[in-house]
């Protein structure tokens, strides 16, 4: 049997959402990473170090027994963020990031900032404190093109933050463009993270035999041409890229609507969904670094020193898990995938 031994990799960018929920996905990604980047859009957002602390204690309360998992923590972003709590979070170990989200960019993102001159004081001290600062990087004009949002956003809001603010880390959360990866490849101090779907799906997956919900996320999957600039990114052996799987679960009524929500869900099955579409390019040879180095060098962290075991096996993946009253149909579902974690 064939076998890939990595070291323990980490999530860099990860929604592990609150109470029920919470405790329904989370085994799911201990059992595969040793830390993740955990996302502040709860309801209502998680703005200070206070909240801060107390959701990583519903975390780790959370944790199944004996196995050891460290929640990265990160500040939601508001116009009325103020210096002063990004030199508490600084000064606070566990936490690890500010995010942005524009106001109404996505899920549980109406307290996001309405413009992002509004937070220069807030980049100011990012800055000088050396704290990164994570983009949801989508403008929310409803005159720009869906598909155009993230493309739109760099050249009118990232260039320009970036000319402002020359020092500060940056990451570009869930790439999905050859634009993406261009200004990330030419920015200094500037990273991305890249999820399973947009490596191995372009938007046709969305129309495939009907519309099918469980392939929306933001921002929505692209067109092939740019699956492909961001596997290239991601098998490059490059370092300014690393895995983020962006696993964001809603119920499946919350899917299956007539106006459902945007995310997908794949902690469950994350390193394997990775290892096909590096496969795929044959650059298995590439994925360690992507899953397990590039993250924690960029955050200044150590890499993991235990290792995970992926097994070319094939198996089914389940058409739905237990979560909350509706279950939770997991990124393929129903689908078989060529590798398994042991
Ligand atoms: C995320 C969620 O559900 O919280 N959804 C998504 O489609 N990615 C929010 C986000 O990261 O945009
Ligand atoms: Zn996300």
């Amino acid at each position: 049997m064939e076998n890939l031994t990595l070291t323990r990799p980490d999530d860099w960018h990860l929604h592990l959402r609150d109470g029920a929920a919470l405790k329904a996905v989370l085994p799911h990604t201990v059992r595969q990473f040793a830390r993740a980047i955990v996302m502040p859009n709860l309801k209502p957002p998680v703005r200070s170090v206070a909240e801060a602390e107390a959701y990583r204690d519903r975390i780790l309360a959370a944790i199944p027994p004996g196995q050891p998992f460290e929640p990265l923590m990160t500040l939601y972003l508001t116009d009325n963020t103020s210096p002063e709590e990004i030199v508490a979070a600084q000064a606070t170990p566990f936490i690890k990031a500010v995010k942005y989200y524009p106001a109404g960019a996505t899920t549980n993102s109406d307290l996001g900032v309405t413009d992002i001159r509004r937070c220069d004081r807030v980049f100011e001290a990012m800055q000088e404190v050396d704290l990164p600062l994570l983009l949801h990087g989508e403008v929310t004009d409803g005159d720009i093109d869906v598909f155009d949002r993230e493309k739109v956003f760099i050249e009118k809001h990232l260039i320009p933050l970036k000319e402002r603010f020359p020092k500060l880390r940056i990451v570009l959360e869930h790439i999905t463009t050859s634009d993406a990866v261009e200004f990330v490849r030419s920015a200094d101090r500037v990273a991305a993270t890249i999820t399973p779907q947009h490596l191995l799906f372009s938007r046709n997956i969305l129309f495939k035999g009907g519309i099918r919900p469980h392939f929306y996320c933001l921002p929505i999957l692209k067109r092939e041409e740019h699956r492909l600039a961001i596997l290239q990114a991601a098998t490059s052996g490059n370092p300014k890229f690393f895995l983020g799987t962006d696993s964001a679960p809603h119920g499946r009524d919350s899917k299956e609507t007539s106006c459902g929500c945007a995310g997908c869900y794949s902690a469950l099955h994350a390193m394997e969904l990775y290892a096909e579409a590096f496969e795929s390019v044959d650059a298995l040879d590439k994925l360690e670094a992507f899953a397990s180095f590039h993250g924690p060098d960029f955050y200044q962290l150590p890499r993991n020193t235990d290792q995970i075991t992926l097994t070319k096996t094939t198996w089914r993946i389940p058409d739905e898990l237990p979560f909350l009253d509706s279950g939770l149909v997991p990124l393929r579902s129903g689908e078989e995938i060529t590798w398994q974690m042991v």
